[in-house]
């Protein structure tokens, strides 16, 4: 079985890592756009090969589409796909039944990976559930298969992923601000975000409501800064802003 890759950037190198680090790592087929990426994917992984055109790539048994939503038409242009073949498209906002509508003989579906992917660890998510592309992804992390293509999206949730390191730079300056160096700055705000992070994984569902409680003394610190902003609207701005995301489709996002 051949997995080919078209549009061979951030994320579909972050998924071939993953996949070669299987111990049967698939056979896989990248388009020669991004040309530093694809040649260094080819160069680093025995099983990786850079194809010619994306047409070539378009052969393989299983085709992931990997480019931004801008690059989707001009890329695919002259692009067909036969029965028994599957799409599974990365692409932002390109809805199942576009996919299909292009393409009616093949197999399609969505995944949504998530950089961690390489290293095998954190969430990704498929709809609907193309068997070959669970076996395939589920040992790279938490697959989360959503129960129809309106939650696909996690209500926007991988949306965060740069904020949390905005965050995570605002909270590194407030403590350059309060005079430590940029190092040990980094290392506290990387060990505390890391640390509570692994005290919600290893915390049971019962008991999770409780977290925000049992990580403040009361009258102490955390409950001052939490009220603070909770009064100021605060938890409630990533909500509207990650929701907003959903209904975007592949024609309006870059
Ligand atoms: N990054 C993430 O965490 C993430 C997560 C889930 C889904 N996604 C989705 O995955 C897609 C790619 O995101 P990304 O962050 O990986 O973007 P990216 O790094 O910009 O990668 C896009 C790739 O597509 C290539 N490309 C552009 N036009 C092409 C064409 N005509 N034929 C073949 N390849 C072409 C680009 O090549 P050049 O560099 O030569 O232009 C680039 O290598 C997006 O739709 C995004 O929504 C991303």
């Amino acid at each position: 079985m051949q997995i080919g890759f078209i549009g061979t950037g951030t994320i579909s190198a972050a998924v071939i890592e993953g996949l070669q680090s299987l111990p049967e790592a698939p056979e896989i087929v990248v388009s020669p756009r991004s040309e530093s990426t694809s040649l260094a994917l080819a160069a680093k992984f025995r099983n990786v090969s850079r194809a010619g055109s994306n047409a070539e790539v378009a052969r393989a048994d299983i085709v992931f589409l990997g480019m931004r939503p801008a690059h989707l038409d001009e890329a695919m242009a002259g692009i067909s796909f036969d029965k028994g073949q599957i799409v599974a498209s990365m692409v932002a906002g390109f809805g199942l039944a576009e996919i299909k509508a292009r393409w009616p003989q093949a197999t399609a579906c969505r995944f949504v990976p998530l950089p961690g992917i390489a290293r095998g660890v954190g969430p990704m998510a498929t709809y609907p559930a193309v068997p070959e592309i669970v076996r395939l992804m589920a040992p790279l992390g938490d697959l989360f298969v959503a129960a129809d293509e309106r939650r696909l999206q996690f209500g926007g949730l991988s949306a965060f992923m740069s904020s949390y390191f905005e965050l995570q730079r605002a909270l590194i300056d407030v403590g350059t601000g309060a005079g430590l160096s940029e190092t040990e700055a980094r290392s506290y705000v990387v060990s505390l975000l890391g640390m509570l992070a692994d005290t919600a994984r290893h915390t049971p569902a019962q008991s999770f409501d409780g977290l925000a409680a049992e990580h403040q003394t009361r009258g102490g610190l955390n409950e001052r800064v939490r009220a603070e902003l909770l009064e100021k609207g605060w938890f409630d701005v990533p909500g509207a802003a990650l929701q907003a995301t959903t209904g975007l489709g592949y024609k309006t996002l870059g």
